[in-house]
């Protein structure tokens, strides 16, 4: 036991070895960004994960994974042999019913990232696995057609097993989307992007540093669905990219690298109701993007990259453009397909119909977000708190939120005093987007969609409407930076 005056001084300790954290991280910021992306020589093909239906096991484990060719690497992953695990693919009003394993040394969960699953399905970061145990996960998928994902939540820990690899795609089928007649098959890719940081032994490698913590764990290799700089070799036709930003605080302003215009069909939750035409998308972490680009007028050997275009957001991110993946148009073929006026019908959520407005403050400014001592665990003392939601560090015990079954509310997240972007995230529901006052002063393509975590530059403020479900219990929101996460900035509502 520590006395209390021991505690005070380590808790003084703290607090001047994080004021000075911070003001070095703002200064290193002001010069440029912090990790810069390293691209590597695009020659390795592009892989797709398996697709399984919604039963089976999934075993969180270490194991090892071909990330750069020729080479192993460490990582951790929900089968043998790979990083990231299965898509898995279901139809609207099928069951799930998925045993997780957790094999790994600590706590582990699974969250079904954007589906609306009952309160103790939902992966809640209390709700765990212990080493060596499991759980089974079955609900029933009831929502839209969408791109949804899944990854560990553990408290305290979902920023490392995401990034070691513990992530995968979750894709939801519907009659309205069949309909379309979209690009499928081979024509329909899954993109997971994220970067990482590599030992010399190429293992991943996650230890997060203060600065890290304040920006985001950063990697210098992008990574697309667990391969360095892909390739993929393309014919000429329309192609449907599922595009996840799986990483754990970068953001990425997609493009092509010749400027080309591409439509965007889709978001968090599900087709937009008409497609929208752009030349570049931004994406924050745990967003995703359906779209549709075609190849059909390129010349057979053209290559064309997926790039992220520079972009302003604060000091730490955009500072630099790098290319992604490569597309090789490699064979001539006739493609009849057209893209639809309309893809979905989409009901707004009236604002005058809302039963009560809550405002979440993430600016996490001035000098009163020091930190502070959030407990101690086994291995000491752990500081928490250099990110905040309305001045308060998550806390298993505290509910801070009490919503109604059924009600419609209209949530404001304000980042107008910010000085970090926070991509905002709600378990437990889907939202529309109502509007972005400051910064960017305009909401972007997706966002006229349905969306389940939302981009908030800073010296912005944006409001959501959502209508909750009759599923009752504990949910979280949360930045999906998920170092901000992990370092507190979550708060727990519970839905009655
Ligand atoms: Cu994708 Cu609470 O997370
Ligand atoms: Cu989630
Ligand atoms: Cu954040």
């Amino acid at each position: 036991m520590k006395t209390m005056v021991q505690i005070l001084v380590i808790v003084g300790i703290g607090a001047i070895v994080l004021s000075s954290c911070r003001k070095d991280s703002m200064m290193t910021n002001s010069e440029g960004q912090v990790i810069p992306a390293i691209e590597g020589d695009f020659l390795a093909p592009l892989s797709v994960p398996p697709s399984i239906n919604g039963q089976g096991t999934l075993t969180a484990q270490v194991t090892t994974a071909t990330i750069f060719s020729g080479k192993k690497s460490k990582v951790l992953g929900y089968q043998p042999g790979s990083i990231l695990g299965p898509t898995i693919a279901v139809n609207s009003g099928d069951n799930i019913n998925i045993n997780f394993q957790n094999d790994l040394a600590e706590n582990s969960n699974i969250h079904w990232h954007g589906l609306i699953a009952p309160s103790n399905m939902d992966g809640h970061p209390e709700d765990v696995a212990r080493q060596g145990s499991s759980r089974n996960y079955s609900f029933t998928v009831s929502q839209r057609a969408g791109m949804y994902w899944y990854h560990p939540h553990p408290d305290g820990f979902t920023a490392e097993q995401a990034y070691l690899g513990l992530a995968g795609v979750f894709l939801v089928r519907d009659a309205e989307e069949q309909r379309l007649n979209l690009p499928s098959g081979e024509m329909e890719i899954p993109l997971v992007i994220q970067d990482k940081r590599i030992t010399s032994n190429n293992d991943l490698d996650y230890s997060p540093t203060m600065m890290d913590v304040m920006t985001g764990y950063m990697g210098p290799n992008i990574l697309v669905n667990g391969v360095s700089s892909p390739y993929k070799d393309v014919r000429t036709r329309n192609y449907r990219l599922r595009v996840l930003n799986g990483s754990n605080g970068r953001i990425y302003n997609l493009a092509l690298s010749n400027n080309a215009s591409f439509s965007v069909i889709g978001a968090d939750g599900g087709l937009l109701a008409t497609p929208q035409t752009v030349t570049s998308l931004l994406l924050g972490p745990g967003e995703r993007a359906d779209l549709i680009v075609n190849f059909s007028s390129y010349p057979v050997g053209t290559e064309l990259f997926l790039v992220s275009n520079t972009f302003s957001a604060g000091a730490s991110q955009g500072k630099q453009n790098f290319r992604i993946m490569k597309f090789r148009v490699t064979q001539s073929e006739k493609d009849s397909f057209t893209l639809p006026n309309t893809l979905s019908s989409i009901n707004l959520i009236s604002k005058s119909g809302a039963n009560k407005t809550r405002t979440f403050d993430i600016s996490n400014g001035g000098m009163g977000n020091m930190g502070g001592m959030s407990g101690m665990g086994s291995s000491g003392m752990t500081m928490k708190g250099m990110h905040r939601i309305n001045d308060k560090v998550y806390d298993k015990s505290r509910i801070d939120e009490i919503v109604e079954a059924g009600s419609t509310e209209i949530w404001e997240f304000d980042n107008s005093k910010g000085d970090e972007p926070h991509p905002m995230h709600i378990h437990g529901v889907q939202f529309q987007v109502l509007d972005r006052i400051g910064g960017r002063n305009s909401l972007i393509s997706t966002e006229n969609g349905w969306k389940d975590t939302v981009l908030l530059l800073p010296g912005e403020k944006v409001r959501v409407i959502m209508r909750f479900g009759q599923n009752k219990g504990k949910y979280v929101l949360h930045c999906h930076n998920l170092e901000h996460e992990d370092d507190g900035m979550m708060l727990q509502f519970e839905i009655i």
